[in-house]
């Protein structure tokens, strides 16, 4: 990882995401590590052995997809860059906080959660702060990877009177948790649609419905009471407040796999009822992912950009992703700044589970980060 300075860092700022295989290689361990994962995709006491067979089924589907856009995932090469950028602004903005140095902690890949801890450990930060990257808060994603970090303290207890807090005690913890609404998150989704919108025909850009399209989930986790549909949803609103609400939206969702009712509609499903409908000028948004992956570069790049739009005779064309937009990397640096600078600990929003919340990793989690809870 890149520290800003050569002094030793005192703000060691842990960026989160569940991370995809740099290489078609890789594919396996992701899965398997993803499928074994019960807080994103539970399959009861048997999910040990039942995960592994599930990710060996699907390894070659997934292997041939990774190898189409050109033989792995970029989050990581993303991440490094918004990384340095934030840590380089902040350096500059936040003296107070200063010197800063991130760490990448992905839940399937390397660099593990478990491993960039250490390092920040070896390294004497002071103040660690979990930096969801996933502006939305889900409990399968950002929750996923904030029980990693308890149960990698819980791993290394070894005596009876120890607790995960107490021996995590060479870092002190703070979390962001969730920032959906960031003016300047905000600004790069309506800066990146307004550059889009220039690419279609001048007669047509009135008529361009866009499509925001966010990663689905089972409805079964929206009725536990997930955060993350609502907080999608203010992204989009505040996204469309930016642009005078100039044009036609819907939020739709992606990625569903198996039998399990997900939330809808689906983008492809909305693509072509919409070409039903005679709207033949489509802009697709992915709005809950700030790097480009799997699921912009080929299921909506090729999937239903290049097959779908072909088939329907339907301009579909994509706003590019945050990745290294200057404002989106003004925003991480900005949200890390207003976080240190009024000393949260995490939202208040953190501090209340699901309603019908069944994980009891999730209680235990909070309390590891919430000493009063
Ligand atoms: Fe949301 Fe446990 S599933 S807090």
């Amino acid at each position: 990882m890149c520290a800003s300075a050569s002094a030793k860092p005192k703000t060691g700022i842990l960026m989160l995401n569940m991370g995809g295989p740099a290489t078609v290689d890789e594919v396996n361990l992701f899965l398997t590590r993803l499928f074994r994962d019960k807080d994103l995709i539970p399959l009861g006491p048997l999910q040990k052995y039942l995960g592994p067979l599930i990710a060996k089924r699907r390894t070659p589907e997934i292997q041939k997809k990774y190898a189409e856009i050109g033989g792995g995932s970029p989050i990581k090469e993303w991440t490094e860059t918004q990384g340095k950028a934030m840590v380089q602004m902040l350096d500059k903005i936040s003296p107070i906080s200063a010197p800063h140095k991130f760490y990448i902690g992905f839940r399937y890949v390397d660099p593990l959660v478990e491993d960039s801890i250490v390092e920040m450990e070896n390294d004497g930060i002071e103040h660690a702060i979990a930096f969801t990257q996933y502006p939305q808060y889900s409990c399968s994603t950002t929750g996923s990877n904030l029980n990693a970090v308890y149960r990698h303290y819980l791993s290394m207890c070894r005596k009876p009177d120890d607790d995960p807090f107490s021996v995590s005690q060479k870092l002190k913890w703070s979390v962001i948790d969730r920032w959906p609404t960031h003016p300047k998150l905000v600004r790069g989704f309506a800066d990146s649609i307004r550059e889009c919108l220039m690419q279609f025909p001048e007669n047509k850009r009135d008529e361009v419905v866009i499509l925001f399209s966010a990663h689905s989930l089972p409805i079964s986790v929206a009725f536990r009471g997930d955060t993350y549909p609502a907080e999608v949803a203010a992204t989009v609103w505040d996204t469309m407040k930016e642009l005078d609400f100039s044009n036609h939206y819907r939020l739709v969702w992606q990625s569903k796999v198996g039998p399990q009712t997900w939330l809808g509609p689906q983008t492809d499903e909305a693509i072509e009822g919409l070409a039903k409908l005679g709207k033949k000028n489509i802009m697709l948004v992915p709005i809950a992912f700030v790097n480009d992956h799997i699921e912009t570069l080929h299921e909506l790049d090729i999937e239903y950009i290049d097959e779908l739009g072909e088939k329907l005779q339907v301009d579909i064309k994509r706003a590019q992703t945050l990745n290294d937009r200057p404002i989106f990397l003004e925003a991480l640096a900005d949200i890390v700044k207003e976080h240190v600078d009024n000393g949260y600990k995490h939202s208040k929003q953190f501090t209340v589970r699901c309603p019908n919340c069944v994980n009891p990793t999730c209680a235990a989690m909070r309390k590891f980060f919430i000493p009063t809870y």
